[in-house]
Order: structure tokens, then sequence, then C-alpha cells
């Protein structure tokens, strides 16, 4: 019932990406998607070139299912994480922070997919034009780094803009949000914050803990004024953030006061002065789960939804 140009594309049973985040996403995290029949993506974030081909291999060993690596271009190892990438012949990347255009041709020599994230139309375009497979429309809801606008505004905007797949994030976390993907034109999903509060993803209890007691208005955007804003759950560091960010502090105070707080909050499990970072559909996660009942239960419903759309015509 779901198959798309997306789960053509990349051989995968269900159009559903599990976003690749930093610290978050691990091999254990990504294999268990990729077994379930979507995409799992191993964050590669800021981390070393070795780490991450460490991360493939254990993947590998987890799953012979298709999987990605998600490629923040703004990482100091960006050319050496590029080359483990091409050496070790994933499937797929998807890429966030910047443009990857540089690394296509080599990257297209070997037959990996490249999927990058936008936050606007002139991206998306741009990126089809730079010969891109498909690209993931980001609306501002999602956690972690975020743009100005919403998934329903971006989406079908996006869609119609390029000729090429799109994979809507920001926001789903259940078979509703799903099927309104697909309302809006999307070829497949990708989620975040759901996949945060699963069994297999390695994050600290605590940060799990504090998705499952979040309410709708528990997250917020900090560093707009650095100019790479991000969606987290309130807390001391949001507050003081908020504080530094109201008095007109330097671009360099703040981004000294993120420094390795993501790690702090997924790692060590600092939920009051790490950064949580989640979405703003953390207010609809109640349980932690196995991903394949949390993919499994989506789909259902998604279909159940479309069949009682059905009904209603
Ligand atoms: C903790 C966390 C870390 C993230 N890190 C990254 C990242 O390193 N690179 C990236 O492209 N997206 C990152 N994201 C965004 C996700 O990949 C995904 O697009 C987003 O979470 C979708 O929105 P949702 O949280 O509403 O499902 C991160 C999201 C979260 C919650």
């Amino acid at each position: 019932m779901f198959k798309t140009k997306i789960t053509e594309m990349l051989n995968i049973k269900y159009p559903i990406f599990q976003g690749g985040m930093a610290w978050v996403a691990t091999a254990e995290l990504a294999a268990a998607v990729s077994n379930a029949g979507g995409l799992g993506i191993i964050g590669a974030g800021n981390a070393p070139a070795s780490f991450v081909r460490e991360q493939i291999r254990k993947a590998r060993e987890l799953t012979d299912k298709p999987f990605g690596v998600n490629v923040m271009l703004l990482s100091p190892y960006v050319d050496e994480v590029m080359e483990v990438i091409l050496e070790e012949r994933v499937d797929v990347i998807t890429t966030g922070a910047g443009n990857p255009g540089k690394y296509i041709p080599r990257l297209k020599e070997r037959g990996i997919k490249v999927i990058p994230v936008v936050a606007s139309v002139a991206l998306a375009k741009r990126m089809e034009d730079i010969g891109v497979d498909a690209v993931i429309a980001e609306g501002t809801e999602s956690g972690g780094h975020v743009g100005e606008l919403t998934t329903f505004a971006l989406v079908p905007q996006v869609v119609d803009a390029v000729n090429i797949p799109v994979i809507a994030a920001g926001g789903i976390a259940d078979g509703r949000g799903f099927a309104a993907a697909f309302c809006l034109g999307a070829s497949g999903v990708q989620m975040g914050t759901r996949f945060v509060c699963s069994t297999e993803c390695t994050a600290h209890p605590r940060y799990k803990e504090y998705i499952l007691k979040a309410k709708d208005r528990d997250t917020v955007v900090t560093g707009r004024s650095t100019g790479h804003p991000v969606r987290a759950l309130r807390n001391r560091l949001t507050r003081e953030f908020e504080k530094l960010e109201q008095m007109g502090a330097p671009k360099e105070q703040l981004e000294k006061l993120g420094e390795g707080k993501l790690r702090a909050a997924v790692v060590d499990g600092d939920v009051e002065y790490g950064s949580v970072m989640a979405g703003q559909i953390a207010g609809l996660i109640k349980d932690i789960k196995p991903v394949k009942e949390i993919i499994e239960d989506i789909i259902k419903q998604a279909a159940e939804v479309i069949e009682n759309l059905n009904k209603m015509r």
C-alpha cells in the first residue's frame, strides 16, 4: 500500500526514515530501523571519520538491509567522513548544514544516493539542479537545527517546485502525521523525536523520560541570533541561552555555551544543563517501544486513516 518512489529507489519496505541524529542515531538504532523495513541513518554529527567507519561496520553486522549516514557538512571532519562513506559504499547519505555539491560526482560514481535536508523551496531547487536524488523537506516543528517554515506549509511548496521525490520531516510521530505527509505530496517521511523514544535507541534513559514528560508547548528555539537556531526541550540551559540572547550576548559566547551540550544530555543524561533536542511532537509521545512496533503501528494507523478518508468521499 505504501510503495512509493522512495521505497523503490532505496529498496526498502516502508517509506520511513529515521533522522540521522548526532549522538542519538547510533548503529544499533539505525540497524533496528532498517531491519523493521524503514531506512536507518547513522548520525555522523561532528564525529571523526574513524568513529563513523566503526559505526558503519557495526550496522553492517546488525543488518543486511540498506541504511544511510547523515553527514553534517559543517563538521571539521567532513572531508574524511566523505572518504569513509565512499570507501564503505554506504547506500545513501542525507546531508545537513550546507551544500553537498562538491562531493556529488564521486558519490554518484559509487552509486551512493544523496538526499539533503532543506528548509526552503529555493534550497530544494538548488539541490535538484546539482543532481541530488531526493530532498527531505524539514519543517520548524522538528527537533535539532531548524528553519522557519512549518512542515504543513513547506512540503507542498517543495513538492510543486521540484521533480525529485520529497520526504517530509518535522512533527510526524504517528499514522495520522504519516498519512497527512502523503496528502501533501510527500513520497516518504523522516522522524526523529519518535525514534529517540524507542527501546533500541541508546540515548540515556533520562533523555527519553524527559521527552515522555513533555507537553505540547515545552520546546523552545534558541540560537536564532547566531544563525543556527536549535529546538530543544526547555530547561536551565535554554533559559540561560534565552537570557543571554535577550542581552545581546556575542555569537562566540553563545556558541561556547552550546558546545558539548547535546552529548551531555544524550550520553550523560544531563537533562537540566544539557541540550535535550526534541521536536514539538514530543507531547504526543507517551511510550518507549521497540522500533518494529513504532513502524508497524504507524503503517496500521495510516492505513485506517486513509480507509476512513475513502469512506468519507
Ligand atoms: C536529538 C536530535 C538530534 C538531531 N541531529 C541531527 C543531525 O545531526 N543532523 C540532521 O540532519 N538532523 C538532525 N536532527 C533532525 C532529525 O534528523 C529529523 O529531521 C527531525 O528530528 C524530524 O523532526 P521530529 O523530531 O519532529 O520527528 C536531530 C533531531 C533530534 C531530535
